[in-house]
């Protein structure tokens, strides 16, 4: 199959920018507040507290200096092993090393991609400190369960909501649903702040710890409570972050009426899976993904490379991480349904200013290859 590189035409989740992100930044600049002081960034972490229904929320530099914190703040430590997703994004269990401690993987349920809280149950020990669960591609994590688990063995839950702002389960905010929750605000994802990320939770130690934390570990100036890092947010930033948020709605309406168009033309296809919804949660739709079937004339691959000369940009659906070459000692354990999704799975062009008509282009192309 040989295929030409086409100029990307229909981006895979482009940023929306079309609220009050110039008018705020001009603030920034016009007042000389660019650095990690200013008026945005309490104004940004109190409305995202406001969005996930918690007391407290702590701007930070990345989704990942977000894990950062608050497992340090949950406890984590040297020799304790948290229980995580193996078909994630690779910071999850990144962050979880980066605190000395050991992530262990579980596979997913094959319906909604999510952790699989039965297989959670099996891989507690002595050594669980907590449990991190993903709600992948938005879809909330089976929760309910996992709560029990984490009351009956008295174990820290920290949701991975990176990929969920806005999304809710069984009529609750993710965010409000374990002990503290984080997201990210990377330039792809339902709401941006280019770089950027957030710890949330009702705890007020839990957040003052992250807040030490992302401050060198000052308790007051210059002086070092705890060993900490710069993962400080910077106001123009949260600038931006702060006009993302007051638009959410609309943000998420966007991403919510794609899913629902790709579903409408391509649901039933007897060689198109779509990640399983729960009609009881409220998905942020962050990327619509789909599994092509083992039948199909095109792998996975191919049809991204077609996709890909027709202008159309996707993603595959994340590898599952214990297979990173850093994770070598644990690629003998089989996790044959993350597996299975991550061969087949790909993520259609989701962002907010696909219109229609680059839907339908998308479609078209998908169609034309099966
Ligand atoms: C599930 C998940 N966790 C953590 C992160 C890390 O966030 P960041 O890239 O902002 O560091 C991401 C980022 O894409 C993610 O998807």
């Amino acid at each position: 199959l040989s295929i030409k590189k086409a100029e990307i035409t229909i981006p895979v989740a482009a940023p929306a920018l079309v609220g009050r992100e110039l008018e705020y930044l001009q603030r920034c600049v016009t007042s000389t507040w660019v650095s990690s002081l200013g008026e945005f960034i309490g104004a940004f972490e109190r409305g995202f507290a406001q969005l996930c229904q918690v007391g407290c929320a702590v701007a930070v530099s990345a989704g990942t200096a977000a894990l950062h914190v608050a497992l340090l703040a949950l406890g984590v430590e040297p020799g304790d092993e948290v229980i995580v997703p193996t078909l994630s994004y690779l910071a999850t269990a990144g962050a979880v090393v980066m605190c000395g401690a050991t992530p262990v993987f579980v596979d997913c349920d094959p319906r909604t991609w999510n952790i699989d809280p039965t297989l959670v149950s099996e891989a507690v020990t002595p050594r669980t400190k907590g449990m991190l669960p993903v709600h992948l591609y938005g879809e909330p994590a089976d929760m309910d369960p996992l709560c029990a688990i984490a009351d009956e063995h008295e174990l820290f839950l920290l949701e991975d909501a990176a990929q969920a702002h806005g999304a809710t389960y069984r009529g609750r905010p993710v965010g409000s649903l374990g002990d503290a929750a984080i997201f990210s605000f990377y330039g792809n994802k339902v709401i941006t702040t280019g770089e950027g990320g957030m710890v949330v939770t009702d705890d007020p130690e839990i957040a003052s710890t992250c807040a030490q934390l992302r401050n060198q570990g000052q308790d007051a100036r210059y002086h070092v409570a705890r060993h900490g890092f710069n993962y400080r947010m910077t106001n123009t930033a949260a600038a931006i972050g702060l006009a993302q948020l007051e638009r959410i709605d609309w943000h998420l309406e966007r991403r919510r009426e794609n899913a629902r168009a790709y579903r409408a033309a391509l649901e039933g296809h007897r060689l198109i899976e779509f990640q399983q919804k729960d009609p009881s949660n409220a998905s942020s739709d962050w990327l619509t993904s789909i599994l092509i079937s083992e039948e199909a004339p095109v792998s996975r691959d191919e049809l991204a490379a077609r996709l890909e000369a027709a202008g159309i940009q996707t993603r595959p659906v994340f590898p599952p991480i214990h297979t990173q070459p850093v994770y070598a000692d644990r690629a003998a354990v089989p996790f044959p349904n993350a597996e299975r999704i991550s061969a087949r799975g790909l993520s259609l062009p989701s962002g907010a200013l696909l219109t229609q008509q680059d839907i339908a282009t998308v479609v078209g192309e998908v169609l034309e290859s099966l």
